[in-house]
């Protein structure tokens, strides 16, 4: 009989995630509803219906990597970006690379694409859109959503970019096309580089301090000198002096 432990270390092994890298109370939370819900007693069955059943299989990895998200999340950060960040950037560089970490289904950068192609930069800019789970991922591609993920949009920009029909909100093919989505797993995948901003929010929550020590020391690696990193209103990095960062303005750190 598999005890929780092992059964943890072997359903990781199963997902590629290492479950000891997330907090483990959330993370235990939701392991054991799902448990719950399909009535499955032991670890032994959990784990055996996890390999045989790619439905629960999928529902297993979703539940684990809750994919909340919605264009223009935190509307007063894509505010300084607009008038502040990106400007800047542009200024002094003739291409920007900007990476969106944990984009679930492509809100957040769609949201940058479309602040730049309002900036009229959009032929030099580069934007990835990178997440640890397939399905938010093919939903970032088709790129179709719900009036409740554009609620934050300014109503002329909607009107602007996307098509709505039966209730469903179509993105325009010319603001798909600036996003590359691929599938990248922040805990074990090597890391892209060059970057003038990269934005992580809302990703980190399950993971412990150590993961997310890791983590921002690689972002900053992946910045360029001047670049910025945007994390969650609720995220701050509280060593981000030791790592070389210095705080620029609400949420946003500044590789110098
Ligand atoms: C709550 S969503 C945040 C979406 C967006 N950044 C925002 O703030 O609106 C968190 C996303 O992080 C992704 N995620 C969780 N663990 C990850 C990991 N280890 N590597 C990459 N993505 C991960 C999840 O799949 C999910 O889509």
């Amino acid at each position: 009989m598999l005890d929780y432990p092992e059964f943890k270390k072997l359903v990781g092994q199963l997902v590629g995630i290492d479950l000891n890298e997330y907090k483990s109370q959330q993370m235990d939370r939701r392991i054991h509803s799902l448990m719950q819900s399909w009535e499955i007693q032991d670890y032994d069955r959990y784990l055996e219906v996890l390999k045989t059943d790619p439905q629960k299989y999928k529902e297993f990895v979703k539940k684990l990597t809750i994919n909340v998200s919605e264009f223009f999340r935190n509307p007063e950060r894509f505010e300084e970006l607009r008038r502040h960040i990106l400007p800047e950037l542009l200024k002094g560089r003739s291409k920007l690379r900007i990476w969106s970490a944990g984009c679930s289904n492509g809100a957040e950068p769609y949201s940058v694409a479309i602040i730049v192609r309002e900036l009229g930069a959009a032929d030099r800019v580069e934007i990835f859109g990178t997440d640890i789970d397939q399905a938010v991922l093919a939903k970032a591609r088709e790129g179709v959503y719900e009036f409740n993920d554009l609620k934050n949009l300014p109503p002329e920009l909607t009107l602007k970019y996307f098509k709505i029909e039966k209730n469903r909100f179509y993105l325009n093919e010319d603001i798909k096309s600036m996003v590359d989505f691929l599938n990248h797993n922040l805990l074990k995948d090597p890391f892209l580089s060059k970057f003038d901003l990269i934005i992580c929010r809302n990703v980190v929550i399950y993971f412990t301090e150590e993961a997310k020590k890791v983590l921002y020391r690689k972002f900053y690696d992946s910045l360029n000198p001047g670049g910025y990193l945007l994390v969650g209103g609720t995220e701050p990095i509280l060593n981000y002096r030791q790592i070389g960062f210095i705080s620029y303005s609400a949420s946003f750190y500044k590789r110098p």
